[in-house]
């Protein structure tokens, strides 16, 4: 979604621009860099998160919008199955273990405009991702369910 208004702070959306039961995706400023992020709608709950596996720091999906698990319940990277729940963005399952999603704080107001604080995001002082080393096992496991 290219159309968001803005400014380093804080980018609005309109919940009319959101997805139901499904994801969408905006882009913004963090560090100098252009980066994505998702939001999540079920109704009149949101939920945003950037989109960046905790794994390894790659987009969750591949550039088509699919963030959603099959059984929709949860997120899932499409790179090595890593499954993060929808609402805590917590690694439920594969190779994120004890990792979440980096979260973006976001406000519905009056006028139905969806306030996302991306300030608070640097791109140059995000957490590291998890070892790469680490998490073999996990990823054979995740890959006998795809
Ligand atoms: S990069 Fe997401 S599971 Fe490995």
């Amino acid at each position: 979604m290219g159309n968001a208004a803005g400014d380093h702070q804080h980018i609005d959306l309109h919940l009319g621009q959101l997805q139901n039961l499904n994801t969408t995706v905006f882009e913004f400023q963090a560090g100098g860099v252009v980066v994505e992020g998702f939001v999540y709608r079920d109704g009149d709950r949101l939920v945003a998160y950037l989109n960046r596996c905790a794994h390894v720091p790659y987009p969750l999906d591949f550039a088509d919008g699919k963030f959603l698990s099959r059984d929709n319940k949860t997120f899932e990277c499409q790179s090595h199955g890593a499954r993060y729940n929808l609402w805590t963005g917590a690694c439920v399952r594969g190779p994120c273990k004890d990792r979440k999603l980096i979260s973006i704080p976001l406000v519905i107001l009056n006028n139905n405009v969806v306030r996302l604080f991306t300030g608070g995001i640097d791109e140059n002082r995000l957490p590291p991702a998890q070892d790469e080393s680490q998490p073999v096992d996990d990823v054979d496991k995740v890959s006998g369910i795809r």
